[in-house]
């Protein structure tokens, strides 16, 4: 993929664990790919404002935090759900990075880490602290923040909180660290039936995945298929 919307850009203040939240078997996501794919999402979109990104496999939060970071004057509700409660719990405590209260309460905790260690690490996270504050106070719009529990392969669960969304992104589970929650050949496809019930007819959805799992599904079109080391990602839409 050649990058339309970001080159040189440093992305260390979003290092997972320095400011944002990391607990070990939660897979983050690269920054420079997840604001490409967003603002490439944004192209096909007739607003390009006051967007609604909604993320079925949350896990820990990284991807919608990275979003709402990047983003600050575009995105109003950021919602996340996943199968696993741990991964809800991690979601919370990094979206809470897209508040004032938030960050204030990571910022004591780097501050005491600092007290008690005297790591560098943790001072140049104190110094990334003032970057999340800056583009929060700064910004126009609060986001609404909504996580909450279900099993994107089942549509009932789905239905427990009433999204419709703008752009649905999402890093599906393949490799060793993260599993479907269901030995399922097809999950990659059932999950696409599933979201049709949280998408509005221009809705855009980014999928990330590798390349074992083929998207082959008749109620959506490709707008775009990027190949980014072992990720391809699919930019799609529903059929009219
Ligand atoms: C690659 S990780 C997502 C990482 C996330 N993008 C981030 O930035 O933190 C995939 C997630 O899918 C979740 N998952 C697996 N099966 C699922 C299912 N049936 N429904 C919803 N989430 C599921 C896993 O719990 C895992 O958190």
């Amino acid at each position: 993929m050649i990058y339309k919307y970001y080159n040189d850009e440093k992305f260390e203040d979003f290092a997972c664990g320095r400011v944002i939240y990391g607990r070990a078997g939660f897979p983050n996501y690269p920054v420079r790919i997840a604001g490409e794919v967003f603002k490439r999402c944004l192209e096909y979109l007739d607003k390009k404002e006051g967007i609604t990104v909604y993320d079925p496999c949350c896990g820990g939060g990284y991807l919608l935090t990275v979003l709402g970071l990047l983003n600050p004057e575009i995105v109003i509700n950021i919602i996340g759900s996943d199968v696993s409660d741990e991964a809800i719990s991690l979601a919370k405590d990094n979206l809470s990075l897209l508040t004032v209260e938030g960050i204030l309460k990571r910022k004591q905790q780097i501050s005491d880490m600092i007290a008690n260690f005297n790591k560098q690490s943790h001072k140049e996270a104190l110094k990334s602290v003032e970057v999340f504050l800056n583009i929060v106070k700064n910004r126009r719009i609060t986001p609404k923040i909504h996580c909450f529990n279900a099993d994107v392969l089942d549509i009932e669960s789905l239905k427990k909180y009433d999204v419709k969304t703008d752009i649905l992104i999402t890093d599906v589970p393949y490799g060793n660290l993260v599993s479907w929650s269901d030995e399922n050949d097809n999950a990659i496809n059932q999950l696409l039936n599933n979201v049709i019930s949280v998408l509005h007819k221009n809705s855009i959805l980014a999928i990330s995945t590798d390349k074992g799992q083929k998207i082959k599904n008749d109620h959506f079109f490709r707008h775009e298929k990027l190949k980014i080391g072992k990720r391809v990602i699919y930019i799609l839409q529903l059929k009219e």
